[in-house]
């Protein structure tokens, strides 16, 4: 199978790795989308195990495409319709990309709808239904000039909703990117972990589901449980597999979360036993300034308030000078990974950056700036 998998930006080449660990084959680095090739077990093993894809594509056909008429034909000539979508099941489409002749993804969509309804109202005598919500086939077209690509989507909802975070504190960080950020801190479990200003957990939950493994398995609606080829016997001889995760087996170093807001750390710690790792955290619900680690030194997290989505700038300077000065005087020789979405703020920490990761963290220009504190 031809795969396409959507990743946070900045996250591709981690993205890659998962996939290769896992597998895949013949993967190819794109802005915000890695490619790759797979047989069944491999695809849904990924569907379990990768930390970083919003979603996976398969790919179903590939044609020349200029202007409508080479779309409609296309769709309808290139893709075996009649067989994967029978007509009492519904469809949607979704467009991405462009050529000179179709330059709107809703008209783009709306001629990929009618060539395979028309089709099934030749060949069958009726019609599938459009539903957005429950759909039985997700139908993808990217428009690249001038070839189209057809792809089947895998999932209805994007594999970085892993269920246990309904509850949402002020700007969460998705799952995938809290993920990927953790992967570029090579935290492995071995030393001990903070996050001083934890806000709903996401980073902390991330940092040991993916050092323990732990398959992402939340009820998640997996269409391609309804293409043609599905075999279930390998998707089930696939989440067998993941039986054999027992978590009490497992050992961690010390992982710490620290939450000023009441609310958001009761929010966290729900998260954190939905996600079953009430026995790896231990969360203090103050004012990082309180916090007294007596432990050897690690790593600390640290997404703060930067001032678009909570916090003014102003009152944040203080927090930014308050936080350098506190790990500057407790914690000399562990390292500082902070997620900083305002530069202007991150100069008053007064600390010396080692490395600066780009990130797009929800439409914003983010750094994931390493410090080694001394
Ligand atoms: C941007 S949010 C962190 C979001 C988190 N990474 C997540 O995914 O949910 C920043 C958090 O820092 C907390 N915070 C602000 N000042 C703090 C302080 N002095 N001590 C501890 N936590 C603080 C806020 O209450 C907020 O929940």
């Amino acid at each position: 199978m031809n795969v396409v998998a959507s990743s946070p930006e900045g996250l591709e080449k981690f993205l890659a790795k998962e996939i290769s660990d896992f597998g895949g084959k013949e993967i190819e680095i794109f802005k915000r989308s890695v490619s790759f090739k797979c047989d069944l077990a491999v695809f849904y093993r990924l569907h379990f195990y990768s930390r970083i894809a919003f979603r996976f594509y398969r790919e179903v056909a590939r044609f020349p495409c200029s202007d409508k008429n080479s779309l409609y034909k296309g769709v309808q000539s290139s893709f075996d319709w009649i067989k994967w979508l029978p007509a009492d099941k519904s469809f949607c489409v979704q467009v991405t990309g462009k050529n000179f002749f179709l330059r709107h993804t809703h008209f783009t969509a709306l001629q990929v709808k009618n060539a395979i309804i028309d089709l099934q109202k030749k060949c069958l005598g009726s019609r599938s239904d459009i539903s957005l919500k429950n759909p039985y086939l997700i139908i993808h077209l990217h428009l690249n000039n001038e070839e189209a690509i057809l792809s089947l989507q895998s999932t209805v909802d994007s594999l970085h909703k892993r269920g246990y975070r309904p509850l949402m504190a002020d700007a969460p960080l998705k799952e995938n990117l809290a993920a990927g950020l953790i992967q570029i801190t090579e935290w492995e479990g071995k030393t001990p972990l903070v996050d001083i200003m934890c806000g709903s957990g996401t980073l902390l939950i991330e940092a040991i589901s993916q050092n323990l493994k732990i398959p992402n398995i939340t009820k998640k609606n997996y269409l391609f449980e309804n293409w043609i080829d599905f075999n279930n016997d390998i998707f089930i001889s696939e989440k067998l597999k993941l039986k054999n995760n027992n978590l009490s087996k497992f050992e961690i170093s010390k992982v710490i979360g620290c939450e000023i807001n009441i609310d958001v750390f009761e929010q966290a710690k729900k998260n954190i036993s939905l996600a079953g790792l009430e026995n790896f955290i231990e969360m203090h619900n103050t004012d990082f300034i309180n916090l007294v680690i007596n432990e050897e030194p690690g790593v600390i997290l640290c997404n703060p308030p930067y001032g678009r989505r909570i916090g003014h700038e102003q009152e944040l300077i203080d927090l930014y000078a308050q936080l350098g000065e506190f790990l500057k005087q407790n914690f000399s020789g562990w390292t500082l990974w902070l997620l900083s979405g305002n530069s202007k703020l991150t100069k008053f920490l007064k600390m010396k950056a080692s490395l600066k990761i780009p990130i797009n963290n929800g439409g914003i220009d983010c750094r994931w700036i390493k410090y080694l504190i001394n």
